[in-house]
């Protein structure tokens, strides 16, 4: 195992299953809890310390199962709370953690807390349990404020009651109209997660990833936010402190929390999506009381740029190191473009079309090369189904079958997120690839992805084999996970594009290189050559008049002894 403290969560590779996406046992075209269970062995041999499992609840699926119905139970579409049972004690046997989704920002307009509103008085207590606020304008017409959806359009909607009648009131909806945010000023919420958090500990989760961590306490000024202000300060990379991200108050939260996943043994774990605006704000929820984790987009965000790369590793580590914490990091999940395709030469992080397959292959040599790059990192790492596999982004899903609420609420302007979450190939030579025992899925898988299977990189030199490699390789190298890193990029000697790092070790230190440039680059002695772990063939042993030289080429990163 990786140095550094003993806590799994500290260096830990946790893999994201997306159920509806990963493996379906019923043919229904929708992938299930019992279908994880199936392919267990799988994620084992991979080499994953953990998996996280997005939302299972019960829900009307109107954003992916993120709009959660009831949440101490588990959509029958998708099994049962004793499937998670066993399915928590078959990765347990298996020396692997499980982590799953609370969903507490906000419920589905379905949960029976919603309902009630619609069906009670206005100001009585179960409108409490929201934000709903009167509309402004002489009728009321307009919204308490003028914050936009992150899913496009506007972030309230009129409250009208289950007998029809249109009230003065409007509510909260961060996401989509259908996702009314929780009023977290009160106590009562707290209570109720809390108690939602103890169920699925009890059961033996090992802990949870927790969705929109930064959202949930909101401005109770309600002050309008000046948009032309925001894009400019977006458009100088400055930070924006919103009226409802990032709130003080949301710590206090999370310090009740982490109270309770200390009462277990053994204490279970969080880790926030936390979209923070900088490194120094992401730091503050993995103060020793907080969470123990958080997911550090920062670095996601970086591009394969060597200098931007540099810049958030540094920020990252500095202000963890300032708390105490291990960072994490995440190159592809079901909200982004998978980084097969958003890494190709001339891709933006929003991509329509794409790339050309000339570009294409440099963009899986890319998300290769960061991968190998980002698992030499100290800290955890999060791996997206499918990426193991190189999937690309399909970005040509016709508009008839997309779901994700982002398509509907921008009137198709903006394609959304369905193209990372097209269900996995696992075998055969037409869809459903495996997927489930017939030919459906709930998104249509492409018709060239039989190259792409599970089955078909399962020997030979292919994407799949490089993970189980790289992972293995992670496992045994005792300098990965938790620790120290020192830059060493300024002892080469072409610096511009490449990254060196090295993790030192008494005996076993070990050092990564990644180059981004367009010229193959070749390592001084010092580096070594004895090769632990390359992310392509482009490396080559090089004999000179000085000694042997490692070459790298382009969109290629390796791991050295030394
Ligand atoms: C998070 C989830 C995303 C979801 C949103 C609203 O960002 O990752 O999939 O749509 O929250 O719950």
């Amino acid at each position: 195992m990786p140095s550094g403290s003993n806590a799994w969560w500290r260096d830990a590779v946790i893999y994201q299953v997306y159920p509806r996406s990963f493996a379906d046992s019923d043919g229904d075209g929708l992938g299930d809890i019992p279908g994880v269970l199936n392919r267990i062995d799988y994620l084992q041999n991979l080499g994953v310390d953990a998996i996280w499992i997005s939302p299972f609840y019960p829900s009307p699926l109107r954003d992916g199962g993120y709009d959660v119905a009831d949440y101490r139970s588990v959509d029958t579409r998708l099994g049962t709370v004793s499937d998670v049972e066993q399915l928590i004690n078959a990765a347990h046997a298996r020396n692997m953690k499980v982590f799953m989704d609370i969903v507490p920002n906000h419920t589905s307009s379905e949960h029976a807390w919603f309902q009630e509103v619609l069906r009670s008085e206005p100001g009585s207590p179960a409108w409490n349990r929201y934000v709903i606020k009167e509309g402004k304008g002489e009728d009321h017409e307009l919204p308490p404020t003028n914050w936009e959806s992150v899913f496009h359009g506007p972030a309230w909607s009129p409250l009208v009651l289950a007998n029809g009648e249109r009230t003065k009131y409007w509510y909260l909806h961060i996401f989509d109209s259908s996702q009314p945010d929780l009023n977290w000023e009160n106590p009562e919420v707290r209570a109720e997660f809390l108690d939602i958090l103890r169920f699925w500990f009890d059961l033996g989760i090992d802990g949870f990833r927790i969705d929109v961590a930064h959202g949930l306490i909101k401005d109770q000024t309600f002050p309008d936010i000046d948009y032309s202000m925001v894009k400019e300060r977006e458009l100088l990379g400055e930070p924006i402190l919103s009226p409802y991200w990032n709130q003080d108050g949301v710590h206090e939260i999370y310090r009740d929390w982490r109270t309770l996943a200390d009462t277990y043994d053994p204490p279970r774990v969080f880790c926030g999506e936390t979209w923070a605006p900088t490194p120094e704000r992401l730091a503050l929820y993995q103060r020793p009381d907080e969470l123990h984790t958080s997911f550090n987009f920062d670095y996601l965000r970086a591009g394969f740029d060597a200098d931007r790369l540099k810049q958030s590793i540094d920020a990252t580590l500095l202000n963890h190191k300032l708390v105490g914490a291990p960072p994490t990091w995440v190159l592809s999940n079901h909200d982004i473009v998978r980084h097969a395709t958003r890494l190709a030469p001339g891709q933006s992080d929003h991509p329509t079309v794409p790339p050309t397959p000339e570009n294409a292959d440099r963009g899986l040599a890319r998300a290769r090369a960061a991968t190998l790059f980002t698992l030499g990192l100290p800290g955890s790492t999060y791996l997206y189904q499918g990426e193991e596999l190189g999937l690309p982004e399909v970005l040509d899903l016709p508009g008839d079958v997309r779901q994700d609420p982002v398509w509907f609420r921008s009137n198709g302007t903006d394609i959304g997120r369905d193209g990372c979450r097209v269900p996995i190939p696992w075998s055969g030579d037409i869809p459903s690839y495996g997927f489930g025992p017939g030919e459906q899925s709930w998104l249509p898988q492409p018709s060239e992805w039989a190259h792409l299977s599970v089955q078909a990189q399962d020997s030979d030199d292919t994407t799949l084999n490089f993970y189980r490699s790289a992972l293995a390789r992670r496992r045994s190298e005792p300098a990965t996970g938790d620790g120290e890193l020192q830059w060493r990029t300024s002892e080469l000697t072409q610096t511009e594009g490449v990254l060196a790092y090295t993790r030192p070790h008494p005996q076993l230190p070990m050092t990564c290189v990644l180059n981004t440039s367009d010229h193959n680059i070749s390592l001084p002695n010092e580096f070594g050559t004895e090769i632990l772990q390359a992310s392509g063939p482009g490396v080559a042993i090089v004999g000179s008049e000085d000694g042997e030289h490692t070459v790298i080429a382009p969109d290629t990163a390796i791991w050295l002894r030394g």
